[in-house]
């Protein structure tokens, strides 16, 4: 048996959906701890795209029992409309559970955060403006509704009726909104909660039972490293905690049941929102990327920002997940390039930088050193096994692997489940017996 966190090892979107769906086949239970309705899995099955926002891509499998942790912050209306796409497609709900400790994003947080991401102007977060930092903020302030709440009627007028009318002061005095009406929010939220309530658990208990139960957990984490709220690049994060550890407080277990962690990184780089991002490139190869990786929100729509692959980000990452392998995707949008770069440490100020520094003023100032390596300017999209790749592309992944020091398990080939190379089981397989670059 085997517990793994899936987490994204740079700015998100990295292909974790795809990665966790693949590994969902060797699990028993998948876990969403953290994030909201920010995040966006595109999942390709039989030609059938999936977008799923909150529920974990474990529902596509039958057996598989997924729970939405208590580090979650739930948008109901949100998570009902995902659960029709997926009645419509004939895919079972019955074995998704809710935690009854996460938080409820409401009306007023989606408000609250359009409008404030409006009255920063140029200083803006670059938000998916769904509310995210407002209920994870009402959360730490201790006024924020959970599930449990929700699920409750009178709890639920008690604490709504009181947060409206504090809320509608904000919204109109300092964003100039209209105030909202307490008895349509509750009447609204009322019917919500009945249609989720029976999928309303106490999640900790139910992953420890599963723990003591020896089934095999993925933690299945959204965001990314570098959008950790305590270890990304603040103030353009989001506001709960993607890395690792943050998987654990985010289902309620200890360290200790967690026997590996993979990141899933793209083989270049990609970032949505504000921000620094060192190895962003303006030209024509940054078109090229975004058009050939399909690089737009699957939340938002937006375009994302592309790079070159950053080795520092890329060694953070392995630091502060504590990394034991990584799982490389997007490979095939390289295919066409007669070179590549990569970033192996930054210039700070004219002085060599080799870990990322956590100053954001300084990272700010950070600019790529690279170095180059040849493109394989053939397709890879078919190949099925580390034999299959062009020299190249070995060398490539090889190179990504000696300077993260951390070991390859799967390679990513496009989007469907098949166009993958398991290098070796991350789940079952030997620990760092995988792609190195001594093979
Ligand atoms: P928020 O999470 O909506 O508050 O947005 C904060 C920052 O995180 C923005 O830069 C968003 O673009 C980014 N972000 C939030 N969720 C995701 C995601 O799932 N993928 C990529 N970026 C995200
Ligand atoms: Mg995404």
């Amino acid at each position: 048996m085997a517990n793994v966190i899936v987490i994204g090892a740079q700015w998100g979107d990295e292909g974790k959906g795809k990665i966790t769906d693949l590994l969902s086949r060797s699990a028993d239970v998948v876990v969403r701890p953290q994030g909201g309705v920010n995040a966006g899995h595109t999942i390709v099955v039989q030609g059938q795209t999936f977008k799923l926002h909150l529920i974990p891509s474990g529902i596509l499998y039958p057996e598989t029992e997924c729970i939405i942790g208590s580090g979650t912050v739930i948008d109901p209306k949100v998570l009902l409309e995902e659960l029709q796409q997926l009645k419509n497609l004939n895919v079972a709900t019955d074995n998704l559970f809710i935690s009854q400790t996460a938080h409820v994003t409401m009306p007023y947080h989606r408000l609250l955060d359009q409008a404030s991401e409006q009255r920063r102007g140029e200083k803006k977060i670059g938000t998916t403006g769904r509310g995210i930092g407002p209920t994870y903020a009402d959360k730490s302030e201790r006024t924020g509704i959970r599930v449990v709440d929700l699920i409750n009627p009178d709890e639920l007028k008690e604490k709504l009726e009181w947060t409206i009318n504090y809320k509608n002061v904000i919204l109109e005095k300092l964003y100039n909104l209209d105030p909202l009406d307490p008895q349509v929010v509750i009447e609204e939220y009322i019917d919500y909660a009945e249609q989720l309530k029976p999928y309303v658990v106490d999640s900790s208990l139910k992953i420890y039972e599963a723990i003591q139960q020896k089934k095999n957990i993925l933690f299945e984490g959204a965001q990314g490293t570098l959008l950790d709220l305590d270890h990304g690049t603040y103030p353009y994060v989001t506001s709960s905690n993607p890395i690792a550890g943050g998987a654990c407080v985010g289902s309620g277990i200890g360290p200790t049941v967690v026997d590996r962690v993979i990141g899933v990184a793209k083989a270049y780089t990609t970032r949505v929102g504000e921000g620094p991002f060192p190895t962003e490139l303006h030209g024509e190869i940054g078109e090229q990327l975004c058009d050939r990786g399909a690089e737009f929100g699957t939340t938002t729509g937006r375009r994302r920002r592309c790079g070159w692959f950053d080795g520092v980000i890329g060694r953070y990452a392995v630091r502060v997940n504590g990394l034991d392998c990584l799982a490389i995707t997007k490979l095939d949008v390289l295919d066409e390039l007669a070179e590549i770069k990569v970033c192996v440490a930054y210039d700070l100020d004219g002085k060599r930088c080799d870990h990322f520094p956590s100053n954001a003023s300084e990272f700010a100032r950070c600019t790529p050193i690279y170095e180059t390596l040849p493109g394989w300017q053939q397709s890879t999209e078919n190949c099925r096994k580390l034999e299959d790749l062009p020299k190249e592309a070995l060398d490539y992944l090889k190179f990504l692997a000696e300077l993260m020091d951390v070991p390859i398990a799967i390679v990513s080939l496009g989007a469907s489940r098949d166009q993958t190379i398991i290098v070796e089981d991350p789940i079952h397989g030997p620990k760092r017996a995988l792609l190195t670059s001594n093979q």
